[in-house]
């Protein structure tokens, strides 16, 4: 991290000494103070792209010991990094220098959960998979969910706005986040908790923190409306042969199932090979295609199982589709999931990943890809694949290496910034802008907005110690 963001400077804030560990020890406890050789992998990001210098982790179990952290690093100006799960993908989730590691791990509670509303109340570091697990016991599910679901926190939802693979069905957390808790950067707990379907008294100042990616607050309660588990789901993977009939096929499902699609997501043959190599998982379909889908419906209505078959068959006359297999049971539709959920996990196994997480006009959505292939066609490549949720114009865009190279990025970036701007895209979808994006802001924000930015954030963190480095762009550009 040191040579490549070598123009970056440290802030001028303040540095741990023996006065400030006694005090985050007294406050904590000895167990939830971490130090040594522990702080490693905190330092450290999920695509491993980055790593910070921070020497301490916070674990604080209450709202009341994060406010106390915060008084007392603003009074101390000590800069501090909030960190969930540590699965965010643009490096916003671990220190640049040494700031203070602010880790919501053990705020794990789930406060309440309301069998008639569906509202459900917990702390910030509640994994996600946990609160999927404890409101299908009550007959609901989360409204979102992501391959990290095992380890990302919903603290850590909110601050990126997580967007994964439900997003067409139940729509962005912005919708379903009723109301949230946040600690400001001085101390100070925001309540704007509510529980109510209904409010409109005011500015909804949970949309600030919705998406912050930790520099406007630390979320410390979350109130999130849940919606009843659909009675019946079915998936269908289905393999295809070019790029236009996924459009056709999309176009078919959606008149066909409105409301009841609950995935579309799309697969190129070179992500589904990465699974296959490198996880050793095999794709259901036989033959070498060029794309693969994968298509959630959930209905409390059977007409789905039905439906889809007909829907299936009408594509393969019509050689929409080439091949197709349907699952209706939990176990048969999770081995189904589990080819699309593998994907990045089995490209990180190449060793390196340029990430690109890019909303684009349905027509243009994949022709990035093979135009990135050419570009890299003479450089050390493991694999150029695109993957994503097509339903929602998302495309993942990955490029697999051995290792970081200057060579293969510059040729890679700024070019997809530059593209997806030109087709009024967006440069980041779902993940946030963090620390590896903050350069191509610029692509998708006018300097209005951005200016707009960085007056609410240093109207709320006038200090900025929180997260700093992360979302603006630091000085070289
Ligand atoms: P972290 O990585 O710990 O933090 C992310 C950002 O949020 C950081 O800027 C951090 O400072 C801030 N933050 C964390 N907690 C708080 C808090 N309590 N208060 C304030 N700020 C906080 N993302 C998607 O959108 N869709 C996907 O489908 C998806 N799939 C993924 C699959 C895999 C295998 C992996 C590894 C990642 C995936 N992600 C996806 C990215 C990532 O999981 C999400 O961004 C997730 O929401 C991050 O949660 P986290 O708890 O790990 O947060
Ligand atoms: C996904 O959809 O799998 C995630 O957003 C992670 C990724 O982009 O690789
Ligand atoms: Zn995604």
């Amino acid at each position: 991290t040191k040579d490549r963001f070598s123009y970056l400077k440290r802030g001028s804030y303040g540095t741990v000494d023996f006065t400030d560990v006694e005090y985050f020890k007294n406050l904590l406890g000895v167990n939830n103070f971490i130090t040594g050789e522990e702080v490693k992998s905190y330092n450290e990001d999920w695509l491993k792209s980055i790593s910070g210098f921070s020497k301490y982790v916070l674990k604080p179990k209450t709202t009341e010991q994060v406010s106390k952290i915060l008084k007392y690093c603003y009074k101390r100006n000590i800069a501090v990094c909030v960190q969930g799960g540590n699965t965010g993908l643009v490096g916003g989730s671990v220190p640049v220098f040494d700031e203070v590691i602010l880790s919501t791990s053990a705020m794990n509670s789930i406060i309440s959960f309301n069998k008639l509303s569906g509202v459900l109340v917990c702390q910030a570091g509640c994994v996600l998979e946990n609160l999927m697990n404890y409101v299908q016991s009550e007959g609901f599910v989360m409204p979102f969910d992501l391959g990290a679901k095992g380890t990302c926190q919903i603290g850590g939802n909110l601050a990126t706005n997580a967007g994964g693979l439900r997003l067409i069905k139940y729509g962005s957390l912005q919708g379903s986040v009723l109301g949230l808790q946040a600690v400001l950067a001085d101390g100070q707990i925001l309540d704007c908790l509510n529980t109510l379907k209904k409010d409109n008294t005011g500015y909804h100042l949970k949309h600030l923190f919705i998406g912050s990616e930790g520099t406007l607050g630390v979320i410390t309660k979350i109130a999130i409306q849940c919606p009843n588990t659909p009675k019946f789901v079915n998936v269908s993977f289905i393999g295809l042969e070019s790029f236009d009939k996924v459009l056709s096929f999309f176009s078919l499902v959606r008149k066909e199932f409105s409301a009841s699609l609950s995935s579309f997501e799309l697969m190129d043959s070179v992500a589904i090979k990465s699974v296959q190599k490198n996880i050793g998982i095999k794709c259901p379909i036989n033959g070498d295609l060029k794309f693969y889908v994968l298509v959630e419906l959930s209905a409390d209505n059977n007409y789905i199982s039905h439906s889809i078959q007909n829907c299936l068959e009408k594509a393969l006359d019509e050689e929409i589709i080439l091949d197709a297999t349907v699952a209706d049971q939990p176990s048969l539709i999770q081995n189904l999931w589990k080819i699309r959920e593998n994907i990045p996990e089995s490209l990180l196994r190449y060793g390196y990943v340029y990430k690109y997480d890019i909303t684009l006009p349905h027509e243009l959505f994949y022709d990035i890809v093979p135009e990135i292939r050419k570009r890299l066609e003479k450089l050390d490549v493991k694999a150029v694949c695109g993957y994503g949720h097509l339903g929602d114009g998302n495309l993942h865009l990955n490029v697999a290496t051995l290792e970081h190279n200057v060579e293969i990025a510059s040729a890679i970036e700024p070019y997809v910034y530059e593209w997806t701007s030109k087709c009024k895209g967006s440069v980041s979808a779902e993940h946030g802008i963090g620390f590896l994006k903050s350069k191509y802001l610029k692509y998708s924000k006018t300097n209005l907005e951005i200016d707009l930015m960085k007056k609410l954030k240093n109207t709320i963190d006038p200090k900025n110690i929180l997260n700093p480095y992360k979302i603006f762009p630091q000085d070289d550009n």
